[in-house]
């Protein structure tokens, strides 16, 4: 699938996203063949630069960050599309020199008039950008032109701003023309998981309360906050990424079978099972949350939150956050979902662990069973993608021992193909405009009703438990499971 003729406009185009990975993604599409000759990329900012100077730093960055090979012809073609429109985002001028050069774009490279608008800019000029596309025509689409939105997150800041949010952007553009990133649909491996449940008779079977004993959703970095406070402060680690990383995984685990893949039939069923998720209480057991201090990771003594700058002497932000959740429908009823993520964690490590309940019987000498566990299904998103099965089998000797063994399947091993970047992935599904692996308003605002009464919770008791950096979190995480006899997977 080759996208064709068209062209993105990045604003923002000075942050670390963009460097990081807008731009060398649409390099690295570009290498392989899937953007249209005469594609186009321009940059908005509040910078003195010239077509130049703009071409210099996604230079630099496609030589840092690109994943596939530089060869010298590709970037020679993608460098004669750059182009750089200064201003600032609330200025009106701004945008109609960028009407202005999406013309000549037009004409110069064979666009068809056809484009994506990047929002890569601080939620709050989310509405002035959107304001502006829409007064200067930029929006407008005819029959046989598109233009589309890429909103980056955070999406609100909870569920009345969400849904205003979303009444604005909708006034803009149509939904079918809105992509709301979460860049975790772009990854292989999360996308994997609806192919290992519904293309499979092994696992479905056992996958509801019968079997399954609860789930947990692990989100852990072991990267800090240096830089990033301006970010992150005030927004902490739930609205960062269980908003909406941790909760489209939920989704995609938890779902009833979609009836295709299309996108509508797949966001029926997310949205379906996002309705019937809820947090569970008390939240002064069933969540926690927590703030890193200084400490040892991988052999190298690393800042505390405070030490690191940036952030309010008394911020309340948490960089840890775990909390309970149900899903109130036949297939879930009565198992817990626990999600947990964290900067400054043990390790980096993204998975889904299905645990499932204790045989109903155990015809073996009680310490014969002693090193035998929950089976469980471990769906490792990253880094080390794969899925893990955890099984006992007997230990060799002469006695009858049990003890936990794994049964794994890793990317590397069973492929040679290699995975795209997730937002290559994404940056290509929006040239396409195929939405499948986009969340809806309603996804969007779900999510935000699922979290909403923890969030108002936490912000009337008290501050976050600390936690040194290198563990895996406060000692109320560990509480929030051992009140039920669980622990916490140690990947
Ligand atoms: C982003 C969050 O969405 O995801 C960051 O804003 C986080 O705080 C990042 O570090 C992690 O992404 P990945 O793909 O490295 O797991």
């Amino acid at each position: 699938r080759i996208a064709g003729p068209s062209g993105l406009t990045i604003f923002g185009v000075t942050g670390d996203l963009s460097r990081k990975k807008l731009m060398p993604a649409i390099y690295d599409l570009s290498n392989r063949g899937l953007l249209p000759p005469g594609f186009a990329l321009t940059g908005v900012a509040r910078r003195e630069w010239e077509n130049q100077d703009f071409g210099e730093v996604v230079y630099e960055a496609v030589k840092e960050n690109a994943r596939t090979p530089f060869h010298q012809a590709v970037w020679d073609r993608l460098a004669e599309g750059i182009r750089f429109v200064p201003g600032s985002f609330d200025d009106p001028a701004t945008f109609d020199r960028l009407s202005q050069t999406i013309k000549e774009l037009d004409e110069e490279r064979g666009t068809g008039g056809n484009h994506a608008f990047y929002l890569s800019v601080p939620p709050s000029m989310f509405p002035t950008v959107l304001t502006h596309l829409s007064r200067s025509g930029l929006a407008e689409q005819s029959a046989d032109t598109w233009r589309r939105v890429v909103i980056e997150k955070p999406f609100g800041h909870d569920l009345e701003s969400a849904q205003e949010l979303n009444r604005i952007v909708n006034e803009v553009f149509p939904e079918d023309s809105v992509f709301r990133i979460d860049h975790y649909l772009g990854k292989e491996t999360v996308q994997n998981i609806l192919a290992l449940r519904f293309a499979n008779q092994l696992f479905e079977p056992l996958w509801n309360a019968h079997y399954v004993d609860h789930v947990q959703i692990t989100m852990a970095e072991d990267i800090g906050l240096g830089g990033r406070a301006g970010y992150y402060d005030g927004i902490g680690a739930a609205r960062d990424v269980i908003q909406n990383h941790l909760l489209q995984l939920l989704a995609l685990t938890a779902m009833e079978e979609p009836l295709s893949f299309s996108p509508d039939d797949l966001r029926a069923e997310k949205s379906k099972v996002l309705s019937a998720t809820k947090p569970v209480g008390p939240f002064a057991e069933t969540t926690a949350r927590g703030q890193y201090t200084g400490g040892w990771q991988g052999g190298q003594q690393v800042p505390g939150l405070h030490e690191e700058g940036g952030f309010a002497s008394d911020s309340r932000t948490e960089t840890f956050a775990a909390i309970t959740l149900e899903i109130e429908n036949r297939r879930w009823a009565g198992v817990p979902f626990y999600l947990r993520t964290g900067k400054r964690l043990g390790r980096r490590v993204t998975e889904i662990a299905v645990v499932f309940k204790r045989a109903p019987h155990l015809p073996f000498d009680d310490t014969m069973t002693e090193e035998l566990g929950q089976n469980a299904l471990v769906i490792r998103i990253q880094p080390d993608e794969g899925v893990t099965m955890r099984f006992g089998a007997k230990v060799p000797g002469t006695s009858m021992e049990v003890r936990d063994v794994t049964m794994d399947f890793g990317y590397g091993h069973a492929f040679t193909e290699s995975s795209p970047e997730a937002y290559e992935r994404l940056l290509l599904d929006v040239l396409l405009g195929e939405p499948s692996l986009f969340p809806v308003n309603e996804e969007v605002e779900l999510s935000w009703q699922i979290l909403d009464p923890v969030l108002d919770y936490w912000a009337e008791h008290g501050y976050p438990e600390k936690y040194k950096a290198g563990t895996w979190g406060p000692p109320s995480a560990e509480a929030m499971l051992a009140r039920s006899g669980r622990v916490w997977r140690r990947p």
